[in-house]
């Protein structure tokens, strides 16, 4: 087994090292920040990702997996460095590489052996060749390195099932030897590996995110005429989903898609296109899409509430998505911001991203720790998560805490048939509204 080293602890860096750990090779994680390598020497994740902490402890018991900031005695005694640092987005959209030529320039003042240097940060098509170049034009000693390219497909909340079962593994590289050594790393987790050069691994990664970003704002444009035309999108894409050639995955409706790869590798790609003097129509209509869509709830409040101001306001859910405790992109932010600017008054509900909003709003907020305390005396609510504890909760609540129940689920949470009788005002994405808030109330006097 290699003696591998992975630069950086974030989801990609610190879920490839772990998980290469788990399949029995030698690991060390490099991160210039000592607090983490604190907690993760001590076994704690700094990342919340179910059954991560669980595997840490593990292979750092059983001797397989380590941590350190000194990343230039790990350098210089590796077979294999795996670089799965951050690239954020420029204001411009352009992909960020700060990191990685960090990462490069250490790289190349330690190496003190052969090594192969694989990139699993997303980056910019021909950024292999440059980070390769980059190394060798700063090398200390006299040693032979390569880059390959080994874009990563994980999502968040399912990184270690989606990393140890992944659906292939992809390698660019420029040689049968960089080829051999990475076949050899994978080996052991059994799975198909696809073989090819570095410009088009590299091109698989933002070509796989933007064809699925671009597939949630197809489905989110037709869900918004769904709505005009009275059909339900619920049955449209389970109508479109029998055909092999759609699949029934990622084609839920809601208020647009959010996260750390989506928003970022849509824009990336389609700037890089542009530089290259081409314009990917597709992507940008992605793009815009999504843009408008993060307000479609808002659009949807204002017919019922003319103003939000000194309005209560319940919010269930401010992740970007279930499963995670990461907020970047969510799309509740710009929400909760407009909602703030107008004056409402909040009370927000979300099972494990409080902590981490506390960050962005500490005091303009009242944070909630059960949706009964989050919905109490609201005059509406919003859904911005399909959190389970969400979706299985009693809908008999929203009547019964709620000064007036007016419901924007962003997520379709319910079925229309489970909040029928519920006497409240239900608004969700591509379907029709369940207006019963007064109605019933009449028919029942
Ligand atoms: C994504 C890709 O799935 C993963 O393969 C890649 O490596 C990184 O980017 P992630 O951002 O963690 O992973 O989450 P994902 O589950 O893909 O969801 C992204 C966003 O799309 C979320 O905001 C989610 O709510 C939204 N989404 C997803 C929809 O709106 N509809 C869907 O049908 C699916």
């Amino acid at each position: 087994m290699s003696n591998i080293t992975v630069a950086g602890t974030g989801y990609v860096g610190l879920v490839t090292g772990v998980c290469l750990a788990e399949v029995g090779h030698q690991v060390t994680c490099v991160d210039n920040n000592d607090e983490k390598i604190n907690l993760l020497r001590q076994g704690i994740s700094p990342i919340y990702e179910p059954g991560l902490d669980e595997l840490i402890v593990k292979n750092t018991e059983n001797g397989k997996l380590d941590f350190t900031t000194d990343y230039q005695s790990v350098y210089a005694h590796s077979d294999v460095i795996f670089i799965g640092v951050g690239t954020p987005e420029n204001e411009d959209g352009s992909a960020n590489l700060n990191y990685v030529f960090t990462v490069a320039k250490e790289i190349a003042e330690s190496v003190e052996q052969d090594c192969l240097v694989v990139v699993k940060s997303t980056v910019p098509i021909g950024t292999n060749d440059r980070v390769e170049a980059y190394i060798k034009a700063h090398l200390k000693h006299n040693v032979k390195i390569e880059v390959a390219s080994n874009p990563e497909f994980l999502a968040q909340g399912t990184a270690v099932r989606d990393t140890l079962y992944a659906s292939r593994i992809v390698i660019g590289t420029e040689s049968d030897e960089a080829k051999q050594i990475l076949m050899d790393v994978y080996e052991p987790f059994k799975l198909p590996i696809l073989a090819m050069n570095r410009r088009s691994a590299e091109m698989v990664k933002y070509a796989s995110n933007d064809f699925l970003a671009l597939k949630i704002s197809f489905i989110n444009d037709i869900a918004n005429l769904c709505e005009k035309v009275g059909a339900n999108i619920e049955d449209v894409t389970n109508g479109m989903s029998y055909d092999e050639r759609i699949g029934n995955r990622f084609l839920n409706p809601g208020i647009g898609y959010g996260g750390s790869c989506f928003p970022k590798d849509t824009k990336a790609l389609h700037w890089l296109a542009e530089e290259e003097g081409y314009i990917l129509r597709t992507v940008k209509a992605a793009i815009d899409v999504n843009e408008k869509q993060k307000y479609a709830l808002i659009k949807k409040a204002r017919n019922d509430f003319p103003t939000f101001n000194e309005k209560k306001v319940a919010v269930l859910g401010l992740t970007f998505k279930p499963g995670t405790d990461d907020l970047r992109e969510a799309p509740s932010i710009p929400n909760i911001r407009l909602l703030l600017n107008e004056g409402a008054h909040i009370q927000a509900f979300d099972p494990v991203g409080i902590e981490n909003y506390k960050k962005l709003f500490p005091d303009q907020i009242s944070y909630k720790h059960s949706i009964e305390e989050a919905l109490e005396d609201a005059e509406l609510c919003f859904i911005f998560t399909e959190w389970p504890e969400i979706k299985e909760m009693d809908l008999g609540l929203f009547k019964e805490k709620m000064k007036t129940p007016y419901i924007y689920d962003g997520r379709n949470c319910f079925s229309l048939y489970e909040i029928q009788n519920k006497g409240v005002n239900y608004h969700s994405i591509g379907r029709p509204s369940v207006i019963e808030y007064g109605v019933l109330d009449e028919v029942q006097a």
